[in-house]
């Protein structure tokens, strides 16, 4: 039990109206989001952003929209590995980041819930950018990213295989050392590389952030 989780996951919780259409996150924190939503009874539904989190919904009784149909969204609410100042994020630690992408560009408002301690000077500070790549383009890729100064580690499941997405492809958690200088032009650069499904930077998406501390304060930024 994580009370800096809890309280960012209870106060998103709080800004959701009935006959809202969501995007719904992925990952420890967002999990308190919809418990606390859940609670609230109210008239909603979302779009998951994995299985994870669509198999979660079910049981809560969280209606579940389908992407394919659904033009638009309210209100995102999901996870960050990483933010900083100006609400640009690091996100994919657990693995859901194309489809959290898609979701967060839907959005008309995008919330990002997490625990203070995730605030950052510079992205790359904490956390590798997960990059998630086609299966048979590892190499190529990986490749490409050494040349510009990553240093990778292929994420591997908990029986040490390689690791599958939702969407069956692999992820790169790609590392630079000083941490990324300009994520901009990092952002474009990585998006650019054949082979590339998508990667965890996630800039101009964010709309506000609710933080948590473990003394159960809440900092809002925006
Ligand atoms: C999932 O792929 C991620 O983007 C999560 O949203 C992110 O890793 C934050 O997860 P926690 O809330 O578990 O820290």
């Amino acid at each position: 039990m994580s009370t800096a989780k809890r309280v960012a996951g209870e106060a998103a919780a709080e800004l959701v109206e009935d006959g809202m259409r969501l995007g719904l996150g992925t990952g420890s924190t967002v999990a308190y989001f919809l418990d606390a939503l859940a609670a609230r009874g109210l008239d909603v539904a979302g779009v998951p952003t994995s299985e994870a989190t669509a198999t979660r919904c079910r049981e809560l009784g969280i209606r579940l929209l389908d992407v394919a149909t659904t033009d638009a969204l309210d209100l995102a609410v999901d996870g960050a590995d990483e933010l900083d100042a100006g609400l640009e994020l690091t996100k994919g630690g657990g693995g859901a980041l194309l489809r959290e992408k898609v979701v967060a560009a839907l959005a008309d408002r995008f919330v990002v819930i997490a625990t203070r301690d995730k605030l950052v000077d510079r992205l790359g500070d904490t956390f590798p950018v997960p990059v998630e790549v086609v299966p048979f383009a590892l190499g190529p890729v990986g490749r490409v990213l050494t040349e510009r100064g990553f240093e990778l580690t292929e994420r591997t499941d908990a029986e040490g295989r390689s690791y599958r997405t939702d969407n069956g492809n692999a992820i790169l958690d790609a590392r630079m050392p000083a941490g990324i200088a300009d994520p901009a032009v990092t952002d474009v650069a990585l998006a650019l590389i054949p082979g590339v499904a998508a990667h965890g930077l996630f800039l101009d998406l964010a709309t506000e952030a609710l933080l948590g501390d473990d003394e159960g304060g809440l900092l809002r930024r925006s």
